[in-house]
């Protein structure tokens, strides 16, 4: 079984910027590869609509491809974001709506996660996370995403039911989907406070020891627009983003760029 891999397509900004179709260069790539799923971890563009518009039409258009898909944080940018995240529960494949067995063997859980501080650097509280700005700059979730709760509290509902699907799982190899990094390892510190601060966006350690505990095989995520693949703590990871056109691109082609990034991975 073929399984293709990729996070942070942020179609609006990647085709306003580029001037490519975004949407028709991945179709075009899947009907070429014909992967049996398409696992997509996030950020596909801005707000829940639209990205509810695009999972339907591509899903539509690839009948012969089971796409499964976790929100980012960019898709739920919403007044409220917990309907936001209902609103992309209409789509079939998000892994929200509960595991997907792939065959006898395999299982595929997630959901698209939060982030709870754990990677925060010291020396900042809580407080100072939540509010989210330092020297000037305010992280765009603290404009554009609204949640009733915190963002322990948000993330923390997620490790909660990630737990009990793991836990039912137990027979099956497990892949798991976030968009939010699992581990410390994977987030880039810089020692350079205007950037270390937001770490603490990143993700959440929880995830990473949900992963471990539960044995998973693969854990596949987005958020961090650094493409990675590799081992971790005997855990097959991969972090697969398309990331933002010119400057995370290592192609001014926006085919070329897909292409090349694309991961796909054999079960
Ligand atoms: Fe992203
Ligand atoms: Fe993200």
């Amino acid at each position: 079984m073929k399984i293709a891999i990729l996070s942070d397509i942020h179609e609006g900004v990647n085709r306003k910027k580029s001037g490519a179709n975004i949407l028709g260069l991945l179709k075009e790539w899947m009907i070429q590869h014909a992967p049996d799923v398409f696992i997509i971890s996030g950020d596909i563009t801005a707000g829940p609509e639209k990205s509810l518009t695009l999972l339907t039409k591509l899903q539509s258009e690839l009948s012969n491809i089971n796409i499964l898909y976790v929100h980012g944080n960019h898709d739920l940018y919403h007044s409220d974001s917990t309907i936001a995240y209902e609103k992309l529960l209409e789509f079939g494949g998000n892994l929200g709506n509960g595991p997907v067995q792939l065959n006898k063997d395999w299982v595929v859980i997630g959901d698209g996660g939060w982030y709870d501080y754990t990677f925060g650097i010291d020396g900042y509280t809580a407080e100072q996370f939540s509010v989210g700005s330092y020297n000037g700059f305010t992280w765009p979730d603290k404009v554009h995403a609204h949640w009733q709760k915190g963002d322990e509290a948000v993330t923390d509902r997620y490790l909660k039911q990630l737990e009990n699907w793991l836990a039912e799982h137990q027979d099956k190899n497990i892949i798991l989907v976030t968009h939010f990094v699992p581990f410390t390892h994977f987030v880039q510190v810089k020692e350079d406070p205007s950037w270390d601060f937001f770490n603490a966006m990143m993700g959440s350690a929880g995830l990473g020891e949900l992963a471990e505990k539960y044995g998973v095989k693969k854990l596949v995520f987005g958020h961090i627009h650094t493409r990675y693949h590799e081992d971790y703590k005997g855990i097959d990871c991969i972090c697969n983003p398309l990331g933002y056109f010119p400057h995370e691109w290592s192609s001014d082609s926006a085919q070329e760029e897909i292409k090349s990034t694309i991961k796909v991975i054999e079960i």
